[in-house]
């Protein structure tokens, strides 16, 4: 639970004389060092094996190029003084800064606060070998604003700190020349001070390289596939010139290729049907279907999986379908915070260690709370099997309107910044859609940034909700979770802590009543706390002094865990009696001043007690078959080992 704030992420590259380097991996620009990883608040078992060589891996899993180079590594940063700034050029920027990362984190190495606006560079040499194609330059995500210069001239602004942006920066690099003088750029954007609940990201903080690409190349991959084995993609490519294109599919296990498709046309939505009826993707079958795409000059390596999301009555209740059946998806909130990189896991085994944990306690979905993760966090879910309700991040604060009737009042949005929301929502749905394991869209968390008077005749969700279909059809919508609802999206989505109540005759403002022509879900009930020694606690005086905000505080684990199976039980009670379809555990892990993690912040505390979750969770899933659910079995215990992860 946190708003987003608006930060410059400026960058400054600059190209040097190109030697033929080996384009499959080359290590990041290595000078000698001076960065160290900074002493953070609490550490995890993580935070100092990494080494200067961050997330090695391919960061766009299902549109990925042959010829790539990773930028991940040590950069040059300096504070910037404010908005005005030149640029320093022919300046060496004095301190070394790990991309990606916060600048808060100790992993970036500068631990700063109130790093509003900054100047990054770094050096890159692009292959004489990819001299005849395009080079691209991509970013995960820059919190908030991006500039970027390459070679003294200014090539491009990003504004949205989740968006993945690319560059086709061919025209600013060459090959062969000599190497230009340090020509650093900048760009800012001011922070709105006012209210926040966690340290916040400044920075570039998700991978960055370069990749060669065709002449003609492919700027977006939609890629869908339903459970009859129909297929829905769409190539995008630069220009949007229509163009040949072809699809392969393969199946993982057999590697025979399931479809050729004839030749279709590039920028424009292509509808065919596999020849066979493909294995469908579920959380008990996360099957997954290897793709390439050529078109032009290029071969794209992306995958699939073939599942279906629909919002059916069933004997008069509104529930959510997975391939034909009810499913009943149970997960946590799950935030994305670390206390040694605060928006970016230390590594990918880090990242994956709690959705492991997740799947091992019997979840079967999460839902990633108002932040964008790397492609790689999904491409995770995809392959383990867990649904993601996907937050849109809320928008910045705006003017505070106080409103007499709400428990907190909401920051909305002038023109501008609603417009900015409404863009990024937009980007947010085309770039994550692809992901089979996304299933549904949360627009609105509790109010935060919703406008809540009438615009032209009607509230301003209803408009979002048909801007997130036109973009994506297949997934179902929850218009707002928690708090203020006038009825759009699937879901009667409510907040309610500790206790839940889902789907239940009673309710608890400010969430409203239970409305039956929509989907009843507890967005977010649990919360529970217990309190840790000091050796796993964020040690910053603001959080400890707000660790008594924690909903419920439990003496000991035991009592946490007998709390817990109480409110799971109520929970299931709900499932039986009245009509609730699923629910959101508060939540994956502490955070910060926040005890209410199954995990602790450092992950290295487990307060769940496996035989008592495994079994209310089973016994959850039983409660929604009787009602005419799927049957999900959460599987044999698997080993949990910390040690596995490392
Ligand atoms: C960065 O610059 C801003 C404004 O000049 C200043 O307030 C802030 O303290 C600086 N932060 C660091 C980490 O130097
Ligand atoms: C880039 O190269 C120049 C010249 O070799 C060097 O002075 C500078 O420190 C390098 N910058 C970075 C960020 O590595
Ligand atoms: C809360 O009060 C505001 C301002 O008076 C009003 O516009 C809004 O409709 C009210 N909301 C609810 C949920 O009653
Ligand atoms: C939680 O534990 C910490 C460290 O042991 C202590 O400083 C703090 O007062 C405790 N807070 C509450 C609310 O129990
Ligand atoms: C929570 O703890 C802080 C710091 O110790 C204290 O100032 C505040 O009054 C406490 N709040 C409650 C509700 O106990
Ligand atoms: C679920 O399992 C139960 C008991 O094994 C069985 O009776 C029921 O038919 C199954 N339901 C579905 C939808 O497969």
């Amino acid at each position: 639970m946190k708003v987003i704030f608006l930060f410059l992420g400026a960058l400054l590259l600059y190209h040097t004389a190109g030697a033929v380097i080996d384009y499959h991996r080359v290590p990041p620009y290595e000078a000698p060092t001076t960065y160290t990883v900074q002493k953070p608040p609490l550490d995890t078992p993580w935070t100092y094996r990494l080494g200067s060589n961050p997330w090695p891996e391919y960061p766009r899993p299902q549109l990925q190029r042959e010829h790539w180079q990773n930028l991940n590594g040590i950069w040059k940063y300096r504070n910037a003084t404010g908005p005005n700034e030149p640029p320093p050029w022919n300046q060496d920027l004095p301190h070394e800064v790990l991309v990606p990362s916060c600048l808060e984190s100790a992993l970036s190495g500068v631990q700063g606060e109130y790093t509003i606006h900054s100047w990054f560079s770094t050096n890159f040499t692009v292959p004489e070998l990819w001299r005849d194609g395009r080079v691209l330059l991509n970013f995960g995500a820059v919190d908030y604003e991006a500039v970027i210069y390459i070679n003294g001239q200014q090539i491009a602004i990003n504004r949205g700190g989740y968006a993945t942006f690319t560059i086709d920066v061919t025209d600013y690099v060459s090959t062969g020349d000599e190497p230009d003088a340090v020509n650093p750029i900048g760009k800012q954007t001011l922070q709105d001070p006012n209210h926040y609940f966690y340290t916040p990201c400044s920075g570039i903080w998700q991978s960055v390289w370069i990749e060669a690409a065709a002449t003609e190349y492919v700027t977006r991959l939609d890629l869908s596939g339903d459970m009859n084995g129909q297929v829905t993609v769409n190539v995008h490519t630069l220009n949007s010139v229509s163009g040949n294109a072809e699809i392969r599919i393969r199946d993982r296990d057999q590697s025979a290729t399931i479809l050729a498709a004839n030749p279709f046309k590039t920028n424009g939505e292509f509808i065919f049907t596999t020849g066979q009826v493909p294995k469908r993707w579920s959380p008990d079958s996360p099957v997954l279907y290897d793709v390439e795409i050529i078109v032009g000059g290029e071969t794209i390596r992306s995958y699939m999986g073939f599942r279906t999301y629909e919002n059916r009555n069933i004997n008069g209740v509104y529930r959510p379908m997975l391939n034909g059946e009810f499913i009943f998806p149970f997960g946590t909130l799950d935030q994305g915070y670390w206390p040694d990189g605060i928006y970016v896991a230390p590594n990918r085994k880090a990242m994956t260690y709690d959705l492991n944990m997740l799947k091992a306690v019997g979840f079967n979905m999460v839902r990633k709370h108002i932040k964008v993760e790397p492609s790689l966090f999904y491409t995770a879910c995809d392959e383990l099997g867990l649904l993601v309700i996907q937050d849109m991040p809320s928008p910045r604060t705006g003017n505070r309107i106080e409103y007499s009737n709400c428990t907190r009042p909401p920051y909305l949005p002038n023109v501008d910044e609603q417009a900015d929301f409404v863009d990024q929502l937009g980007r947010m749905v085309d770039q994550l859609k692809s992901h089979p394991s996304i299933f549904a869209w949360t627009i609105y968390n509790e109010g935060w940034g919703q406008l809540l008077t009438r615009q032209n005749g009607h509230y301003q969700e209803f408009d979002l909700v048909d801007l997130v279909r036109s973009r994506d059809p297949t997934r179902l919508i929850s218009a707002t979770s928690g708090w203020t609802d006038h009825g759009a999206g699937d879901f009667s989505d409510t907040h309610s802590y500790a206790s839940p109540k889902c789907g239940t005759p009673f309710y608890k403002i400010p969430s409203p009543a239970y409305d039956p022509t929509r989907i009843a879900f507890q967005g977010e009930f649990g919360g529970i706390g217990h309190n840790l020694t000091d050796a796993h606690l964020w040690k910053v005086q603001d959080a400890i002094d707000t660790i008594n905000q924690t909903y419920e505080i439990n003496a000991d684990l035991n009592s946490f865990n007998y709390r817990a199976r109480q409110l799971l039980r109520e929970f299931r009670e709900q499932v039986e009696l009245f009509d609730c379809s699923g629910g959101v555990w508060t939540q994956t892990t502490d955070v910060e001043g926040e005890l209410n993690g199954l995990l602790s912040y450092d992950r290295r505390v487990l307060r769940v007690d496996l035989n008592v979750w495994r079994t209310e969770i089973q016994a959850l899933y039983d409660a929604a078959a009787a009602r005419g659910a799927m049957n999900y079995s959460i599987g044999e215990p698997v080993e949990l080992e910390l040690k596995n992860h490392l």
